[in-house]
């Protein structure tokens, strides 16, 4: 994998979108089931926030963390908006920050297989731990982890 940079904040435009060939995955977007809103109603806002709070953790260390800001709390806290939604609670990205677009979100920064694994082993590494430290049923950890996998292969924008 390439040293993963971030964009300058004040790009509105990809800056690099017009030399850089945007990869689009064969399979199209995900088809795994949504995760089940069993996991909002055993862990609801704060518990899914720490969880959020230990994945940020957990890309502090990791080789993509060149990719995120230099302050990663506002970051933490947009995703866990978006995770409080996905999971069954209320739509608290789309009020707060408008339709999500997740892959058009993510056109910006380059993500290849490499980092794609690096995120994924990142997101495993805090999923281990969330249903002993905050509420997440155990049950569906492994329904989670699927969708997690097929929603971040459709994040992949280079080849
Ligand atoms: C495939 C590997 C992935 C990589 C390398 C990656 C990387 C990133 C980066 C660099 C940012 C911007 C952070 C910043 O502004 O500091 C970001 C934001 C975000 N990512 Fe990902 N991401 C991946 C997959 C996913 C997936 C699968 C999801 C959801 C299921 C997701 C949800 C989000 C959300 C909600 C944000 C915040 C968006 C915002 O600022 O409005 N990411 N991600």
């Amino acid at each position: 994998m390439s040293t993963p940079s971030r964009p300058p904040d004040h790009a509105v435009e990809p800056p690099d979108r017009r030399t850089r060939p945007v990869h689009v995955p064969l399979e199209g977007p995900p088809r795994a089931p949504a995760p089940s809103p069993e996991i909002f109603a055993a862990m609801g806002e704060a518990g899914i926030a720490a969880m959020i709070h230990d994945l940020y953790a957990e890309l502090e260390r990791s080789a993509i963390r060149g990719m995120f800001a230099a302050d990663m709390a506002a970051s933490a806290e947009r995703s866990a908006a978006f995770f409080v939604g996905l999971l069954g609670g209320p739509p608290r990205y789309h009020e707060r920050y408008g339709p999500p677009m997740m892959r058009a979100r993510h056109l910006p920064f380059p993500i290849d297989e490499a980092a794609r694994l690096e995120w994924l082993a990142c997101f495993d590494r805090a999923l281990a731990r969330a249903p002993e430290r905050h509420g997440f049923p155990a049950e569906h950890v492994e329904g989670f982890r699927r969708f997690l996998d097929a929603f971040s292969r459709w994040m992949v924008n280079v080849a």
